[in-house]
């Protein structure tokens, strides 16, 4: 692969592919966890992108490869970068901080100059790769000055960042002891995008107060003369290729086989999270559990599938989560189950997409309850999988993806009790009743697609008056 010319790069904490070690002890890459590999994948495929990322782990360098068609630079890490960079600023200090202070966030100075090096060695890579005039795509919380130190080395290129987290209110941000750097950080990109309207009002907002640059509503003006846009682009999934996956005779016989080795209950609820604290696992659980104790579902008729796919487990909350999750399944389980019937069926692994797609097909009842959430894409992927206008979906509030999907049974996850008759509605609910409220949900899905969203941050970034580069096509 050659290492210069790319018209689109795309920039992320995380190269969509993951170095792993195979059962055989040689080296192999697996697909990423998380919402954000899934949803740029065929945005780069489109354009034939550059993807700059970082493959996991502390292995020494590696060259730039292709896989599946994709042109991927890896950037390593050290061990004390991983510690300082990932780990700590952008999983220990952000990450919480804006989640709405799920957990508490720490604040260390090294953690800090770590992400500043981190986000430096990332931008020159990109001004390194990207053609004169080329688009540079910067993602998520991880990358949150790469847009600045980009545009100081290379002013012709057009920069547009993402955000695929949320973006606190003013009062949480505030917090921060490098908060102006971060904005400045963010001003350094054309466009600034944001899961929902809010995030991007708390963003201009903050300009404003913090770094004092003029600003009308989604603009801010720079005293260079520059403007920056912040906007909403609420992200997607690939519906089509959800459902036509679920649609699949492998997958139909696969979820058949799932609801045979759970006994074939009445109904199956699941849940699918990567394993974080701010998905609302343990509540739900008890939320459930509490439902059977009480007696309104029992054993033989529901069953709770839960998988928790392992993440950042070298973070102290993370394994502190683990923890409480394993005590609280097995004392619901030791409590509740019977011989063959355990309450909720729990599983701590990731799978590859069919296997998704298969628990999909067999839920009557998907749980997505996260305290915060920027979209949460296992909500929409149910909805695209249910093809047959079947199927429940109970939904928290407070993900991006409530505000779209309203014809969920939404629900406060700080309110147990709320949460227990909205499943308990769920699973009792008519089948005229879920038949309308999942086919209103298939069309806001199937419409806005991943594709459309993409379309519609590239088409924004190449209308910013003043911005250089040509524009990509999505
Ligand atoms: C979320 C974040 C992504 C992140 C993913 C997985 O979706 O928005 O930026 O890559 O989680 O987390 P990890 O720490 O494993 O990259």
């Amino acid at each position: 692969m050659s290492n210069v010319s790319a018209d689109l790069v795309i920039v992320a904490n995380r190269l969509p592919v993951d170095r792993v070690e195979q059962a055989d002890g040689t080296p192999g890459w697996r697909t990423s966890p998380g919402g954000l590999v899934t949803a740029i994948e065929p945005v780069m495929r489109a354009n034939d992108g550059t993807w700059i990322g970082w493959p996991g782990g502390t292995d020494a360098e590696l060259e730039p490869f292709e896989a599946d068609g994709m042109k991927l630079v890896p950037m390593t890490m050290t061990q004390a970068e991983v510690e300082g960079h990932y780990e700590g600023f952008s999983n220990g200090t952000l990450w919480p901080l804006y989640h709405d202070l799920v957990a508490k966030p720490e604040f260390h100075r090294e953690w800090w100059d770590s992400y500043v090096s981190v986000n430096r060695r990332f931008a020159e890579k990109a001004a390194e790769l990207a053609a004169e005039g080329a688009t540079v795509w910067v993602h998520d919380y991880q990358m949150q000055l790469v847009p600045q130190m980009l545009r100081e080395l290379r002013p012709d290129l057009r920069i547009g960042f993402y955000l695929h987290i949320p973006f606190p209110p003013a009062e949480l941000f505030q917090q921060l002891p490098w908060r102006r750097q971060l904005l400045e950080g963010l001003l350094g990109a054309d466009l600034v995008g944001f899961q929902l309207p809010g995030g991007a009002q708390n963003f201009v907002r903050l300009v404003r107060q913090r770094v004092g640059h003029k600003t009308h509503r989604d603009l801010v003006y720079l005293p260079d003369g520059r403007t920056v846009r912040a906007a909403a682009f609420p992200i997607s999934i690939d519906a089509a290729g959800f459902e036509s996956m679920a649609r699949s005779e492998p997958v139909a016989a696969r979820a058949e086989e799932i609801r045979t080795a759970l006994g074939n209950p009445r109904k199956v609820f699941l849940g699918i999270d990567r394993l974080d604290y701010t998905k609302g696992i343990y509540a739900r659980l008890r939320a459930f559990s509490e439902l059977i104790a009480d007696g309104h579902l029992d054993v033989e008729d529901a069953v709770f599938v839960q998988v928790a796919v392992p993440s950042r487990e070298q973070v102290e909350q993370y394994r502190i989560l683990r923890d409480e999750i394993d005590r609280l399944v097995g004392r619901i389980n030791g409590d509740l189950g019977r011989i063959g019937r355990p309450a909720i069926s729990y599983l701590h692994s990731s799978y590859p997409r069919e296997e998704m797609a298969a628990l999909y097909r067999a839920a009557d009842v998907m749980v997505v309850t996260p305290y915060r959430d920027g979209m949460n894409l296992v909500a929409k992927e149910y909805v695209a999988c249910r093809f047959e206008d079947t199927g429940a979906l109970v939904l928290s509030e407070f993900a991006g993806a409530a505000d779209e999907l309203r014809q969920a049974w939404l629900v406060n996850p700080y309110d147990i009790n709320g949460m227990k008759s909205a499943l308990l509605d769920a699973y009792r609910a008519d089948d005229r009743e879920t038949r309308r409220r999942m086919k209103a949900m298939r069309k806001t899905v199937t419409q806005n697609d991943v594709a459309a969203w993409a379309d519609s941050f590239m088409q924004e970034l190449s209308a910013i008056p003043g911005s250089h580069g040509k524009a990509v096509r999505p």
